[in-house]
Protein backbone atom coordinates (compact mmCIF):
# COMPACT_ATOMS: atom_id res chain seq x y z
CA UNK A 1 0.00 0.00 0.00
CA UNK A 2 0.79 3.04 -0.30
CA UNK A 3 1.55 4.58 3.10
CA UNK A 4 2.35 8.35 4.56
CA UNK A 5 3.78 8.91 7.82
CA UNK A 6 3.62 12.65 9.31
CA UNK A 7 6.67 12.75 12.04
CA UNK A 8 10.37 10.64 11.35
CA UNK A 9 10.64 10.57 14.83
CA UNK A 10 11.55 7.91 17.29
CA UNK A 11 7.76 5.97 16.63
CA UNK A 12 7.29 7.33 12.70
CA UNK A 13 11.00 6.37 11.41
CA UNK A 14 10.84 2.88 13.38
CA UNK A 15 7.67 2.30 12.40
CA UNK A 16 8.17 3.55 8.75
CA UNK A 17 11.28 1.00 8.16
CA UNK A 18 9.50 -1.95 9.18
CA UNK A 19 6.42 -0.97 7.19
CA UNK A 20 8.62 -0.84 4.11
CA UNK A 21 10.44 -4.22 5.13
CA UNK A 22 6.67 -5.69 4.72
CA UNK A 23 6.36 -4.05 1.02
CA UNK A 24 4.51 -0.81 1.62
CA UNK A 25 5.37 2.25 -0.18
CA UNK A 26 6.65 4.68 2.74
CA UNK A 27 6.61 8.15 2.17
CA UNK A 28 7.67 10.09 5.77
CA UNK A 29 6.70 13.69 6.15
CA UNK A 30 9.04 16.36 8.55
CA UNK A 31 9.54 19.62 8.75
CA UNK A 32 13.16 18.96 10.15
CA UNK A 33 14.83 19.50 6.55
CA UNK A 34 18.10 18.16 8.26
CA UNK A 35 16.38 15.26 9.47
CA UNK A 36 14.78 14.43 5.62
CA UNK A 37 18.73 15.03 4.06
CA UNK A 38 19.90 12.63 6.71
CA UNK A 39 17.11 10.22 6.05
CA UNK A 40 17.45 10.12 1.89
CA UNK A 41 21.05 9.26 2.84
CA UNK A 42 20.38 6.32 4.76
CA UNK A 43 21.80 7.73 8.33
CA UNK A 44 19.59 7.21 11.01
CA UNK A 45 18.94 10.45 12.77
CA UNK A 46 19.55 8.56 16.55
CA UNK A 47 20.55 5.39 17.95
CA UNK A 48 17.79 2.42 17.53
CA UNK A 49 19.10 -1.24 17.35
CA UNK A 50 18.64 -2.67 13.67
CA UNK A 51 17.78 0.93 12.44
CA UNK A 52 20.36 1.73 10.56
CA UNK A 53 20.94 -1.79 8.63
CA UNK A 54 16.29 -1.61 7.58
CA UNK A 55 17.24 2.45 6.50
CA UNK A 56 19.87 1.47 4.23
CA UNK A 57 18.12 -1.41 2.58
CA UNK A 58 15.16 0.47 1.63
CA UNK A 59 15.79 3.95 1.70
CA UNK A 60 15.62 5.05 -2.73
CA UNK A 61 13.43 1.84 -2.76
CA UNK A 62 10.35 1.40 -0.52
CA UNK A 63 11.48 4.74 1.85
CA UNK A 64 11.16 8.20 1.28
CA UNK A 65 11.34 11.27 3.33
CA UNK A 66 10.27 14.62 2.29
CA UNK A 67 9.31 18.18 3.73
CA UNK A 68 6.63 18.37 0.75
CA UNK A 69 2.87 17.18 2.27
CA UNK A 70 2.01 17.95 -1.62
CA UNK A 71 3.62 14.61 -2.16
CA UNK A 72 0.68 12.77 -0.04
CA UNK A 73 -1.29 12.68 -2.83
CA UNK A 74 -1.32 9.05 -3.29
CA UNK A 75 -1.11 7.54 0.41
CA UNK A 76 -4.12 5.18 1.01
CA UNK A 77 -3.58 5.94 4.85
CA UNK A 78 -1.96 8.61 7.19
CA UNK A 79 -0.10 7.95 10.27
CA UNK A 80 0.34 10.98 12.04
CA UNK A 81 3.20 10.65 14.52
CA UNK A 82 4.44 14.47 15.64
CA UNK A 83 5.85 14.73 19.44
CA UNK A 84 3.21 15.82 22.01
CA UNK A 85 5.83 17.05 24.93
CA UNK A 86 4.79 18.82 28.08
CA UNK A 87 3.94 22.55 28.66
CA UNK A 88 6.12 23.83 31.60
CA UNK A 89 2.77 23.32 33.79
CA UNK A 90 2.57 19.38 32.84
CA UNK A 91 -0.25 20.04 30.51
CA UNK A 92 0.24 18.64 26.82
CA UNK A 93 1.17 20.86 23.83
CA UNK A 94 -0.64 20.16 21.08
CA UNK A 95 0.81 22.36 18.80
CA UNK A 96 2.91 19.69 16.10
CA UNK A 97 -0.43 18.25 16.10
CA UNK A 98 -2.02 21.23 15.05
CA UNK A 99 0.57 22.43 13.03
CA UNK A 100 0.92 18.59 11.37
CA UNK A 101 -3.07 18.95 10.62
CA UNK A 102 -3.43 21.89 9.44
CA UNK A 103 -1.04 20.82 6.50
CA UNK A 104 -2.94 17.48 5.95
CA UNK A 105 -6.37 19.63 5.95
CA UNK A 106 -4.70 21.27 2.84
CA UNK A 107 -3.79 17.81 1.56
CA UNK A 108 -7.67 17.02 2.06
CA UNK A 109 -8.71 19.90 0.26
CA UNK A 110 -7.22 18.52 -2.80
CA UNK A 111 -7.58 14.70 -2.26
CA UNK A 112 -9.57 13.08 -5.33
CA UNK A 113 -9.62 9.71 -3.40
CA UNK A 114 -10.75 8.67 0.36
CA UNK A 115 -7.82 8.45 2.77
CA UNK A 116 -7.61 7.15 6.24
CA UNK A 117 -6.20 9.36 8.93
CA UNK A 118 -4.32 7.57 12.10
CA UNK A 119 -3.19 9.16 14.88
CA UNK A 120 -0.37 7.26 16.72
CA UNK A 121 0.79 10.01 18.42
CA UNK A 122 -0.22 10.02 22.27
CA UNK A 123 -3.06 12.65 22.76
CA UNK A 124 -5.28 12.70 25.48
CA UNK A 125 -9.01 11.39 25.62
CA UNK A 126 -11.82 13.55 23.43
CA UNK A 127 -8.62 15.44 21.29
CA UNK A 128 -8.90 13.31 18.06
CA UNK A 129 -12.98 14.35 18.54
CA UNK A 130 -12.28 17.76 19.73
CA UNK A 131 -9.09 19.16 17.68
CA UNK A 132 -8.25 16.92 15.05
CA UNK A 133 -11.17 16.29 13.23
CA UNK A 134 -12.07 19.94 13.21
CA UNK A 135 -9.47 20.85 11.79
CA UNK A 136 -9.27 18.41 9.06
CA UNK A 137 -12.86 19.10 8.41
CA UNK A 138 -11.85 23.15 7.21
CA UNK A 139 -10.49 21.46 4.67
CA UNK A 140 -14.37 21.01 3.05
CA UNK A 141 -13.86 17.22 3.39
CA UNK A 142 -16.04 15.56 5.76
CA UNK A 143 -15.07 13.03 8.40
CA UNK A 144 -16.49 9.91 7.64
CA UNK A 145 -17.42 10.21 4.75
CA UNK A 146 -14.54 11.83 2.03
CA UNK A 147 -12.12 10.82 4.74
CA UNK A 148 -11.87 7.72 7.79
CA UNK A 149 -9.94 8.70 11.37
CA UNK A 150 -8.62 6.08 13.47
CA UNK A 151 -6.35 6.90 16.82
CA UNK A 152 -4.01 4.06 16.89
CA UNK A 153 -1.75 4.27 20.18
CA UNK A 154 2.20 2.79 20.19
CA UNK A 155 3.46 0.75 22.44
CA UNK A 156 6.69 0.98 21.59
CA UNK A 157 9.62 1.22 23.42
CA UNK A 158 12.71 2.77 22.84
CA UNK A 159 16.09 0.64 22.91
CA UNK A 160 13.99 -2.33 21.20
CA UNK A 161 11.10 0.00 19.04
CA UNK A 162 11.42 -2.17 16.17
CA UNK A 163 11.27 -5.37 17.68
CA UNK A 164 8.65 -4.07 19.39
CA UNK A 165 6.15 -3.24 16.73
CA UNK A 166 7.46 -6.01 14.43
CA UNK A 167 5.88 -8.25 17.73
CA UNK A 168 2.77 -5.96 18.90
CA UNK A 169 1.49 -7.66 21.62
CA UNK A 170 -1.84 -5.72 20.93
CA UNK A 171 -2.59 -3.05 18.48
CA UNK A 172 -5.87 -0.77 19.35
CA UNK A 173 -7.95 0.76 16.87
CA UNK A 174 -10.16 3.12 18.28
CA UNK A 175 -12.33 3.73 15.31
CA UNK A 176 -14.74 6.94 14.15
CA UNK A 177 -16.93 4.69 12.15
CA UNK A 178 -17.32 1.31 11.21
CA UNK A 179 -15.53 1.63 7.86
CA UNK A 180 -12.10 3.34 8.99
CA UNK A 181 -11.57 0.22 11.50
CA UNK A 182 -12.22 -1.86 9.13
CA UNK A 183 -9.29 -0.60 6.75
CA UNK A 184 -6.88 -0.46 9.51
CA UNK A 185 -7.27 -3.52 11.11
CA UNK A 186 -6.96 -5.34 7.38
CA UNK A 187 -3.91 -3.42 7.08
CA UNK A 188 -2.53 -4.42 10.59
CA UNK A 189 -4.06 -8.17 10.20
CA UNK A 190 -2.41 -8.79 6.62
CA UNK A 191 1.41 -7.74 8.17
CA UNK A 192 1.33 -8.55 12.06
CA UNK A 193 -1.14 -11.75 11.89
CA UNK A 194 -0.46 -12.86 15.41
CA UNK A 195 -1.29 -9.44 17.41
CA UNK A 196 -4.61 -9.50 18.92
CA UNK A 197 -6.43 -6.32 17.81
CA UNK A 198 -8.70 -4.71 19.87
CA UNK A 199 -11.77 -2.28 18.72
CA UNK A 200 -13.03 0.50 20.66
CA UNK A 201 -14.05 4.38 19.58
CA UNK A 202 -11.46 6.96 19.42
CA UNK A 203 -11.64 8.36 23.01
CA UNK A 204 -11.25 4.91 24.83
CA UNK A 205 -8.31 4.42 22.65
CA UNK A 206 -7.05 7.53 23.52
CA UNK A 207 -7.34 6.61 27.53
CA UNK A 208 -5.64 2.78 27.12
CA UNK A 209 -2.35 4.58 26.43
CA UNK A 210 -2.61 7.14 29.04
CA UNK A 211 -3.67 4.37 31.44
CA UNK A 212 -0.96 1.74 29.95
CA UNK A 213 1.81 4.32 30.89
CA UNK A 214 0.72 5.57 34.00
CA UNK A 215 0.07 2.42 35.28
CA UNK A 216 3.46 1.41 33.73
CA UNK A 217 4.62 4.88 35.94
CA UNK A 218 3.31 3.28 39.10
CA UNK A 219 4.68 -0.48 39.21
CA UNK A 220 7.73 1.12 39.36
CA UNK A 221 7.28 4.30 41.82
CA UNK A 222 5.29 1.19 44.05
CA UNK A 223 8.61 -0.39 44.01
CA UNK A 224 10.88 2.39 44.45
CA UNK A 225 8.97 2.81 47.70
CA UNK A 226 8.70 -0.40 49.01
CA UNK A 227 12.84 -0.13 48.44
CA UNK A 228 13.13 2.64 49.99
CA UNK A 229 11.47 1.05 53.24
CA UNK A 230 13.71 -1.77 52.47
CA UNK A 231 16.88 -0.31 52.65
CA UNK A 232 16.54 1.00 56.10
CA UNK A 233 16.12 -2.44 57.57
CA UNK A 234 18.47 -4.51 55.21
CA UNK A 235 16.09 -6.04 53.07
CA UNK A 236 17.14 -6.36 49.25
CA UNK A 237 14.23 -5.40 47.38
CA UNK A 238 15.18 -7.19 44.52
CA UNK A 239 14.94 -10.67 46.87
CA UNK A 240 11.25 -9.84 47.68
CA UNK A 241 10.30 -8.91 44.00
CA UNK A 242 11.74 -12.96 43.02
CA UNK A 243 9.45 -13.96 45.76
CA UNK A 244 6.38 -11.78 44.45
CA UNK A 245 6.93 -12.34 40.78
CA UNK A 246 5.73 -15.89 40.76
CA UNK A 247 1.83 -14.79 41.55
CA UNK A 248 0.56 -14.27 38.27
CA UNK A 249 -1.44 -11.39 39.39
CA UNK A 250 1.24 -9.39 40.08
CA UNK A 251 4.07 -10.70 37.49
CA UNK A 252 7.44 -9.72 37.59
CA UNK A 253 8.43 -6.94 35.02
CA UNK A 254 8.43 -2.97 35.88
CA UNK A 255 9.63 -4.07 39.08
CA UNK A 256 12.91 -2.91 38.92
CA UNK A 257 13.86 -0.72 41.77
CA UNK A 258 16.10 2.55 41.44
CA UNK A 259 16.04 6.06 40.45
CA UNK A 260 13.04 6.32 39.06
CA UNK A 261 11.35 6.88 35.18
CA UNK A 262 12.95 8.61 32.58
CA UNK A 263 12.29 8.86 28.80
CA UNK A 264 10.14 10.66 26.52
CA UNK A 265 7.11 9.61 27.26
CA UNK A 266 6.43 8.13 31.23
CA UNK A 267 6.94 11.41 32.98
CA UNK A 268 5.55 13.47 30.37
CA UNK A 269 2.45 11.22 29.86
CA UNK A 270 2.24 10.83 33.81
CA UNK A 271 2.08 14.71 34.13
CA UNK A 272 -0.66 15.26 31.10
CA UNK A 273 -2.61 12.49 32.62
CA UNK A 274 -3.03 14.51 35.73
CA UNK A 275 -3.58 17.88 34.50
CA UNK A 276 -6.45 15.99 32.26
CA UNK A 277 -8.26 14.45 35.71
CA UNK A 278 -7.81 18.05 37.33
CA UNK A 279 -9.31 19.82 34.72
CA UNK A 280 -12.37 17.36 34.53
CA UNK A 281 -12.36 17.87 38.88
CA UNK A 282 -10.78 14.69 40.00
CA UNK A 283 -8.00 14.71 42.52
CA UNK A 284 -5.58 12.02 41.17
CA UNK A 285 -3.90 11.75 45.01
CA UNK A 286 -2.17 8.49 43.56
CA UNK A 287 -1.25 9.95 39.80
CA UNK A 288 0.43 12.20 42.07
CA UNK A 289 2.05 10.56 44.63
CA UNK A 290 3.40 7.97 41.77
CA UNK A 291 4.76 11.51 40.16
CA UNK A 292 6.22 12.52 43.65
CA UNK A 293 8.10 9.63 44.47
CA UNK A 294 9.63 9.64 40.59
CA UNK A 295 10.61 13.14 41.42
CA UNK A 296 12.50 12.49 44.50
CA UNK A 297 14.14 9.31 43.86
CA UNK A 298 17.28 10.86 42.07
CA UNK A 299 18.17 13.10 44.99
CA UNK A 300 18.65 9.90 47.09
CA UNK A 301 21.86 8.51 45.58
CA UNK A 302 23.09 11.33 46.46
CA UNK A 303 22.23 11.55 49.42
CA UNK A 304 23.64 8.00 49.96
CA UNK A 305 27.07 9.43 49.06
CA UNK A 306 26.78 12.41 51.87
CA UNK A 307 25.90 9.43 54.18
CA UNK A 308 28.58 7.36 54.15
CA UNK A 309 31.58 10.39 53.32
CA UNK A 310 30.21 13.65 54.48
CA UNK A 311 30.31 16.54 52.36
CA UNK A 312 30.77 16.18 48.73
CA UNK A 313 32.35 19.24 47.83
CA UNK A 314 35.56 19.20 46.04
CA UNK A 315 35.06 15.28 45.65
CA UNK A 316 35.36 14.17 42.03
CA UNK A 317 32.49 11.42 41.44
CA UNK A 318 32.45 9.45 38.43
CA UNK A 319 28.41 9.39 36.98
CA UNK A 320 28.23 6.35 34.56
CA UNK A 321 25.47 6.71 32.30
CA UNK A 322 23.61 9.43 30.57
CA UNK A 323 20.93 7.89 28.55
CA UNK A 324 17.66 7.15 30.30
CA UNK A 325 17.90 3.74 29.54
CA UNK A 326 20.05 1.37 28.21
CA UNK A 327 20.04 1.00 24.38
CA UNK A 328 19.41 4.56 22.96
CA UNK A 329 21.14 7.86 23.30
CA UNK A 330 18.24 9.29 24.08
CA UNK A 331 17.88 12.62 27.46
CA UNK A 332 14.82 13.14 27.34
CA UNK A 333 13.52 13.28 30.98
CA UNK A 334 17.05 10.91 31.94
CA UNK A 335 17.24 11.01 35.82
CA UNK A 336 21.16 11.59 35.13
CA UNK A 337 20.74 15.45 34.79
CA UNK A 338 18.87 15.94 38.04
CA UNK A 339 21.40 13.61 39.63
CA UNK A 340 24.28 15.84 38.29
CA UNK A 341 23.08 19.20 38.69
CA UNK A 342 22.40 18.02 42.51
CA UNK A 343 26.51 16.83 42.72
CA UNK A 344 27.68 20.19 40.79
CA UNK A 345 25.14 21.83 43.70
CA UNK A 346 26.97 20.17 46.52
CA UNK A 347 30.15 21.04 44.72
CA UNK A 348 31.31 18.18 43.62
CA UNK A 349 33.58 17.70 40.68
CA UNK A 350 31.78 15.34 37.93
CA UNK A 351 32.91 13.09 35.60
CA UNK A 352 30.34 11.58 33.11
CA UNK A 353 30.78 8.01 30.64
CA UNK A 354 28.00 6.98 28.52
CA UNK A 355 28.82 4.35 25.70
CA UNK A 356 26.57 6.47 23.09
CA UNK A 357 24.47 9.33 24.95
CA UNK A 358 26.25 12.72 24.50
CA UNK A 359 26.41 15.58 26.98
CA UNK A 360 23.36 17.47 27.60
CA UNK A 361 23.89 21.29 26.21
CA UNK A 362 23.14 22.66 29.39
CA UNK A 363 26.24 20.96 31.12
CA UNK A 364 28.94 21.98 28.82
CA UNK A 365 31.80 23.33 30.63
CA UNK A 366 30.09 22.27 33.77
CA UNK A 367 31.43 18.35 33.69
CA UNK A 368 34.07 16.76 32.22
CA UNK A 369 33.41 13.91 29.98
CA UNK A 370 35.27 10.97 30.08
CA UNK A 371 35.97 8.63 26.59
CA UNK A 372 36.15 5.19 28.16
CA UNK A 373 34.74 3.51 31.76
CA UNK A 374 38.66 3.54 32.80
CA UNK A 375 38.71 7.06 31.92
CA UNK A 376 35.69 7.99 33.88
CA UNK A 377 36.42 5.84 37.19
CA UNK A 378 40.37 6.52 37.10
CA UNK A 379 40.80 9.62 39.26
CA UNK A 380 37.04 9.29 40.58
CA UNK A 381 36.67 9.11 44.43
CA UNK A 382 33.06 7.99 44.02
CA UNK A 383 31.55 6.40 41.66
CA UNK A 384 27.35 6.30 40.85
CA UNK A 385 25.64 4.20 38.41
CA UNK A 386 22.75 6.06 36.86
CA UNK A 387 22.02 4.01 33.20
CA UNK A 388 22.38 0.04 33.35
CA UNK A 389 24.50 -0.68 30.34
CA UNK A 390 25.48 -4.14 30.06
CA UNK A 391 29.26 -2.66 29.52
CA UNK A 392 29.37 -0.98 33.49
CA UNK A 393 29.62 -4.84 34.76
CA UNK A 394 33.14 -4.78 33.02
CA UNK A 395 33.86 -2.46 36.62
CA UNK A 396 34.43 -6.29 38.11
CA UNK A 397 37.45 -6.67 36.12
CA UNK A 398 38.69 -2.67 36.73
CA UNK A 399 39.27 -3.50 40.43
CA UNK A 400 43.03 -2.15 40.34
CA UNK A 401 41.51 1.12 39.62
CA UNK A 402 38.86 1.00 42.53
CA UNK A 403 40.45 0.00 45.32
CA UNK A 404 39.11 2.05 48.26
CA UNK A 405 36.42 3.61 46.24
CA UNK A 406 32.82 3.54 46.41
CA UNK A 407 30.16 2.81 43.90
CA UNK A 408 27.01 3.68 44.53
CA UNK A 409 24.08 1.29 42.12
CA UNK A 410 20.99 4.19 41.20
CA UNK A 411 20.43 1.33 38.86
CA UNK A 412 20.91 -2.44 39.82
CA UNK A 413 23.30 -4.05 37.05
CA UNK A 414 24.63 -6.77 39.41
CA UNK A 415 22.36 -9.43 40.14
CA UNK A 416 24.73 -11.13 43.01
CA UNK A 417 27.60 -8.30 44.90
CA UNK A 418 30.67 -8.54 43.37
CA UNK A 419 33.03 -9.42 46.41
CA UNK A 420 36.17 -7.54 45.01
CA UNK A 421 33.94 -3.78 44.62
CA UNK A 422 32.52 -1.39 47.51
CA UNK A 423 28.90 -1.39 46.53
CA UNK A 424 25.49 0.04 47.54
CA UNK A 425 22.55 0.04 45.72
CA UNK A 426 19.92 3.14 46.00
CA UNK A 427 17.28 1.21 48.13
CA UNK A 428 19.02 -2.58 48.31
P1 LIG B 1 10.02 12.70 18.18
O1 LIG B 1 10.16 14.03 18.78
O2 LIG B 1 11.18 11.75 18.18
O3 LIG B 1 9.59 12.89 16.65
C1 LIG B 1 8.56 13.72 16.21
C2 LIG B 1 8.90 14.23 14.82
O4 LIG B 1 7.82 15.03 14.35
C3 LIG B 1 10.14 15.14 14.76
O5 LIG B 1 11.06 14.62 13.83
C4 LIG B 1 9.59 16.50 14.33
O6 LIG B 1 10.47 17.23 13.51
C5 LIG B 1 8.34 16.08 13.55
N1 LIG B 1 7.33 17.13 13.39
C6 LIG B 1 6.94 18.10 14.29
N2 LIG B 1 5.96 18.85 13.73
C7 LIG B 1 5.72 18.36 12.50
C8 LIG B 1 4.82 18.71 11.46
N3 LIG B 1 3.95 19.71 11.61
N4 LIG B 1 4.86 18.00 10.33
C9 LIG B 1 5.74 16.98 10.16
N5 LIG B 1 6.62 16.61 11.11
C10 LIG B 1 6.60 17.28 12.27
O7 LIG B 1 8.76 12.02 18.84
P2 LIG B 1 8.50 10.46 19.14
O8 LIG B 1 9.30 10.05 20.31
O9 LIG B 1 8.57 9.68 17.88
O10 LIG B 1 6.98 10.53 19.64
C11 LIG B 1 5.92 10.80 18.75
C12 LIG B 1 4.60 10.52 19.46
O11 LIG B 1 4.50 9.13 19.77
C13 LIG B 1 4.43 11.25 20.80
O12 LIG B 1 3.09 11.58 20.97
C14 LIG B 1 4.85 10.22 21.82
O13 LIG B 1 4.22 10.45 23.07
C15 LIG B 1 4.34 8.95 21.18
N6 LIG B 1 5.09 7.73 21.55
C16 LIG B 1 6.44 7.76 21.62
C17 LIG B 1 7.15 6.58 21.93
C18 LIG B 1 8.65 6.56 22.05
O14 LIG B 1 9.19 5.54 22.46
N7 LIG B 1 9.39 7.62 21.74
C19 LIG B 1 6.43 5.39 22.11
C20 LIG B 1 5.04 5.40 22.00
C21 LIG B 1 4.37 6.59 21.71
C1 LIG C 1 7.69 3.49 27.65
C2 LIG C 1 6.74 2.28 27.66
O1 LIG C 1 7.43 1.15 28.20
C3 LIG C 1 6.27 1.97 26.23
O2 LIG C 1 5.33 0.90 26.25
C4 LIG C 1 5.59 3.22 25.66
O3 LIG C 1 5.20 3.00 24.31
C5 LIG C 1 6.57 4.37 25.70
O4 LIG C 1 7.01 4.60 27.07
C6 LIG C 1 5.95 5.64 25.21
O5 LIG C 1 4.77 5.86 25.36
O6 LIG C 1 6.76 6.41 24.70
P1 LIG C 1 10.25 3.87 27.03
O7 LIG C 1 10.06 5.26 27.52
O8 LIG C 1 10.96 3.65 25.75
O9 LIG C 1 8.84 3.13 26.89
O10 LIG C 1 11.09 3.10 28.13
P2 LIG C 1 10.80 2.05 29.30
O11 LIG C 1 11.47 0.78 28.98
O12 LIG C 1 9.38 2.00 29.65
O13 LIG C 1 11.60 2.75 30.50
C7 LIG C 1 11.19 4.02 30.99
C8 LIG C 1 11.98 4.37 32.21
O14 LIG C 1 11.60 3.56 33.32
C9 LIG C 1 13.50 4.19 32.07
O15 LIG C 1 14.16 5.28 32.67
C10 LIG C 1 13.78 2.91 32.82
O16 LIG C 1 15.08 2.86 33.35
C11 LIG C 1 12.74 3.00 33.94
N1 LIG C 1 12.36 1.69 34.51
C12 LIG C 1 11.79 0.74 33.73
C13 LIG C 1 12.57 1.45 35.85
O17 LIG C 1 13.08 2.31 36.59
N2 LIG C 1 12.20 0.24 36.37
C14 LIG C 1 11.61 -0.73 35.61
O18 LIG C 1 11.28 -1.79 36.16
C15 LIG C 1 11.40 -0.46 34.26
Amino acid sequence: MHLAIIGAGFVGLSMGVVLADKGHKVLLVDVDKAKVEKINSGIAPFYEPKLSELLEKHVGNNLKATTNYSELEKAEIIFICVGTPSKPDGSIDLKYVISACESLKDVLKHAKDYKLIVVKSTVLPTTTEKVIIPILEKSGKKAGKHFGICVNPEFLREGSAINDFLNQDRIVIGAMDKKSGDILEKFYRNDFPSSPIVRVDLRTAEMIKYASNAFLATKISFINEIGNICKKIGIDVYKVVEGMKYDPRIGGHFLNAGIGFGGSCLPKDLKALINFAKELGEHPKLLEAVNHVNETQPERLVELAKQRIGELKGKKVAVLGLAFKPGTDDLRETRALPIITKLLDEGAEVIVYDPIAKLPEELNGSVKVASSLEEAIKEAEIIKIVTDWEHFKELINLEHYLEGKLIFEGRRIFDVKPENLEIEGICW
